[in-house]
């Protein structure tokens, strides 16, 4: 290790403390993605501050070593956002101890939390101050809340509550040169001038480093109702969509579709997954009613929906969950689809969104292009089909080898990203753009407004230390 290196590192550790900064085999879980895509990740360290204060020591000692810094929250990126490059001079700097819910107010709901709360974490504190903190997604017991935020994340419940940003009041962060912005306010309206904490959300650790966020909280739900449906194919599932959305909108928590392609992943890999339903079908969804009115007869809802879909051949099959334990068996289902294709061998993620009404057309098309692309490859399309965005997965075919396969990655991503730009869609719905997705900016965002983001970095990381080769080009 060279003299520079030694230096910063001892400041860093005067800062920190001997817990706080990892090296040598330590860093191992610091350094490869959740998805195994890039597993030559090396670092200078890992740092783990304890407070926004250190944190702000810490970013201003590695400005003035010109030290290029990587933040990590739960590391469960689906686009290696969070894992350093191959040079070994980045710093990752975890969120890990920076945990604490610092306030609950279930007058104002609004919780305070610091960005390395884990996501299940707030979920639970909240409903044990008797109120509901939104998100979720499959990762949840690990994804934070700085993570969730750094990538807007959507997840199950975008239809009814909104992405991360919508949960999102105010945020504290420590900005590229080190200074620490308190911007905690838990005001429904603010409107004072450009609003930073809104460039920070989904800036997947680009613009600065959130430390703390308010977020909105609201009221729980006294009645919940889950299914489990059989749909004749894609038409059929949106139609559902609608007889719900139409009967009673407020009370549409989530609604999920899957393809046979990735249910059966799930079914046939997953230890101890099972279907509820008779058989196997081509088409699947997952519909979650809530509401905290009470007696909103939710469960009569979901039955006079479904008889009316199936007296129109839409649905063809359904399980009704009778208690809370077939409820999250319901759901185990849909969130093991991740460690499902995970199981099944290599496969190519396509996060994309197109308008609600086109995602039966999007799915049929970018399915039969992936098909012809690579013959024997399996489209495992699935998702939140409520808000428009669907995994339009790609699983490998079972005679080609893993890493062939892989190779064609962009190729693969093209393939469907052309049918959505067709359709008026997006080629990145809710995981960001991380690593992985860099080269497409220019074709999908060049022009003013990719002109604007670049400003923007310039501005306020001129050094371009804060986690550089993500996001932009
Ligand atoms: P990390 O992975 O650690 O980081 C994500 C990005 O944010 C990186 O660019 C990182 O540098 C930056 N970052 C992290 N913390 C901070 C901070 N405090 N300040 C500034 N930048 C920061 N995503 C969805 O949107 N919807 C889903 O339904 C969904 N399902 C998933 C299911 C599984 C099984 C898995 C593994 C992932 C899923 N994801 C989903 C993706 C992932 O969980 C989300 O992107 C999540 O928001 C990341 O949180 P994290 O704490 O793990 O962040
Ligand atoms: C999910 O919704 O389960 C993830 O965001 C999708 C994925 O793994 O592609
Ligand atoms: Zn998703």
């Amino acid at each position: 290790m060279n003299a520079i290196n030694t230096s910063i590192l001892d400041t860093l550790a005067r800062i920190v403390g001997p817990s706080g900064l990892l090296g040598g085999s330590d860093m191992a879980p610091y350094l490869t993605d959740w998805r195994n895509l890039y597993s030559d990740g090396a670092a200078l360290a890992v740092l783990r501050p304890a407070s926004t204060q250190e944190l702000s020591d810490c970013v201003k000692a590695c400005v003035a070593a010109g030290v290029p810094m990587v933040p990590q929250g739960g590391n469960t990126s689906m686009v290696a956002g969070a894992t350093p490059d191959a040079s070994g001079r980045q710093i990752v700097i975890s969120t890990q101890r920076m945990n604490r819910v610092r306030a609950i107010d279930t007058m104002d709901m609004t919780m305070v939390a610091e960005a390395g709360v884990i996501l299940k974490t707030a979920q639970d504190v909240a409903r044990e101050a008797g109120a509901l903190f939104p998100l979720s997604l499959g990762a949840e017991g690990s994804a934070t809340i700085g993570g969730v935020l750094s990538t807007n994340a959507g997840g199950n419940t975008t239809v009814r509550y909104g992405n991360a940003r919508e949960l999102m009041l105010g945020l504290e962060a420590v900005m590229p040169d080190g200074t620490i912005w308190n911007g905690l306010r838990r005001l429904r309206k603010d409107n004072t001038g450009y609003a930073l904490r809104h460039l920070l959300v989904g800036a997947e650790g680009t613009l600065g480093f959130i430390t703390a966020a308010a977020l909105r909280l609201f009221p729980l739900p006294r009645e919940e109702a889950v299914a489990l449906a059989a749909v004749r194919d894609e038409e059929a599932a949106l139609s559902l969509f609608r007889r719900f959305r139409d009967r009673d909108e407020s009370a549409v928590r989530a609604f999920e579709y899957m393809s046979a392609g990735s249910m059966h992943l799930v079914l046939d890999h997953v230890p101890g997954a099972t279907l509820p339903l008779a058989q196997r079908a081509g088409h699947y969804v997952l519909i979650d009613l809530a509401s905290s009115r009470p007696g909103a007869e939710l469960r009569a809802l979901l039955e006079e929906v479904l008889a009316e879909a199936m007296e129109a051949g839409e649905v063809l099959d359904a399980a009704l969950a009778e208690s809370g334990a077939q409820r999250a068996a319901i759901w185990r289902l849909r969130e093991e689809h991740p460690e499902g294709q995970k199981l099944a061998g290599a496969s190519v993620k396509n996060d994309v969104s197109v308008p609600v009404s086109k995602v039966p057309e999007m799915i049929r098309r970018s399915s039969d292009a992936l098909r012809a692309l690579i013959p024997g490859s399996r489209p495992v399309p699935f998702g939140h089909m409520g808000d428009g965005n669907i995994h339009m997965n790609l699983a490998q075919p079972l005679d080609m080898d893993a890493k062939a396969f892989l190779e064609r990655s962009h190729d693969i991503m093209d393939c469907v990203n052309e049918v959505v730009r067709e359709l008026g869609g997006s080629f990145s719905a809710e995981h960001g753009i991380g690593r992985i997705k860099t080269d497409m900016m220019e074709s999908w965002r060049g022009g003013a407004e990719l002109a604007a983001m670049q400003a923007i970095k310039k501005a306020l990381d001129p050094k371009g230390l804060f986690n550089p080769g993500k996001v932009l080009p």
